[in-house]
């Protein structure tokens, strides 16, 4: 009898970790790396809401909160639906997690049972197909392609979706590819869902506020208000508010579901943590003017990553609306031999050689489900891109 748990037999462990493991190795023995790797903004957390978290603090506010969340987080989100998405939420159908991952986590754990779909749009964040089956679900992958900028066509959709499933996930601006479905785009989608009564949504709003050239986000529940009943609008202040550690997601959604979700939270984290929450309240209701700041910064350095990448020989890299990354197809890549002789034959072995001979790392488009391309995280110094981007193109020059 095996000492652990079956269920780890169906989820592996995360692709990504073993490029950035050689990454940190490799600079430790002194190697000039550097990494495109990170999920995070690579600046700190704004001022006031640091402030607000050492406040709660000093007045003593460490105590445990309800499981998800304190009423005044919840009257905060609240608002923020309102005020940026159109949608209306009451408090007790809002949750509050211990980020995003959590959220979304709970609220598979909270619905899925053996022989549950759920469908995936591929390239897909990391996480979702292996929570899915943490949760004793099946992922149902439905792909995308480089012609439609990596977003789901209403036709994939259709053809994904069978008596089994039980939810969409839905990520836009996507990460890894920072494609943003536009409303139309979006209600392409969400007519197909509503001719399927038994499929609920999932969206993962997460980079909401990372958006570009005037692109304007929408959510499902907003621009098809039939489907508001069987939706989960999930979002967090990890990435708009440079707050990943600080661990602080949340959802909108049914009062049952957002019941369920509560029963799960309470019996594994209790609550997340309350100084965190404080500090969520103050970005959630102070001012949000560093949001456009930080979508121009990031909108600079897309502009300067797309340039230098679509410059390289063999990639071709779509401009995406939104979020920090860019995900360049490098089919022309695959099939040569590199500078130092090591094989193409796919984007790991790609991603494998750009480190080995360039110090760059990149995460390669297999673990997002979509190959042959590769992840590349802007959230880094103009510098640190430039010089990266530069190494990439002498490195697909040298490609025989
Ligand atoms: C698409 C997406 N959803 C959710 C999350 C989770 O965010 P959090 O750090 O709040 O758990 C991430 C983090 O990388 C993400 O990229």
């Amino acid at each position: 009898m095996s000492f652990l748990s079956a269920t780890l037999d169906r989820v592996k462990p995360s692709p990504t970790i073993a490029i950035s493991t050689k990454a940190a190795e490799l600079r430790a023995s002194g190697r000039d790396i550097i990494s495109l790797s990170a999920g995070e903004p690579d600046f700190d957390t704004p001022q006031n809401i640091k402030d607000a978290g050492i406040a709660a603090i000093q007045a003593g506010k460490t105590k445990y909160t309800a499981p998800d969340g304190l009423p005044e987080l919840k009257q905060a989100i609240c608002d923020k639906f309102a005020r940026d998405n159109g949608l209306t939420y009451a408090p007790q159908q809002i949750s509050v997690g211990t980020g995003g991952k959590q959220i979304l986590y709970n609220a598979l754990m909270a619905t899925l049972n053996a022989g549950d779909e759920v469908v995936i749009p591929a390239p897909y964040w990391v996480s979702y197909p292996d929570m899915v089956r943490l949760a004793g679900g099946t992922p149902v992958i439905a792909g995308t392609t480089l012609g439609t900028g990596f977003k789901l066509t209403p036709d994939a959709l259709e053809r994904a979706i069978t008596d089994q499933t039980k939810w969409l996930i839905f990520n836009s601006p996507s990460n890894p590819t920072g494609a943003g479905y536009s409303w139309a785009e979006l209600q392409a989608l969400t007519d197909v869902l509503l001719r399927h009564a038994h499929v609920w949504v999932m969206s993962d709003d997460m980079y909401e506020h990372l958006a570009f050239d005037g692109f304007t986000f929408c959510t499902p529940a907003q621009v098809e208000p039939r489907l508001y009943a069987r939706t989960l609008t999930t979002n967090g202040v990890s990435k708009a508010y440079a707050m990943t550690g600080w661990r602080i997601g949340y959802a909108g959604g049914p009062e049952p579901l957002i019941a369920a979700m509560r029963k799960i939270q309470s019996q594994s984290t209790s609550n997340p943590c309350t100084i965190s929450q404080w500090a969520a309240i103050e970005a959630l209701t102070g001012p949000q003017t560093y949001l456009a700041e930080n979508a121009r910064l990031f909108q600079r350095r897309r502009d300067l990553v797309v340039g230098m990448l679509n410059d390289a020989r063999g990639i071709t890299c779509p401009t995406p609306e939104g979020a920090f990354y860019v995900y360049p197809d490098i089919s022309g890549c695959i099939g040569k031999t590199s500078g130092a002789g090591t094989a193409i034959v796919d984007d790991e072995a790609f991603a494998t050689a750009l480190l080995d001979e360039t110090g760059v790392a990149v995460v390669f488009g297999a673990a997002f489900g979509l190959s042959p391309a590769f992840r590349v995280s802007y959230a880094t110094s103009d510098d640190a891109l430039q010089e990266a981007c530069l190494r990439i193109q002498r490195f697909c020059a040298a490609l025989r």
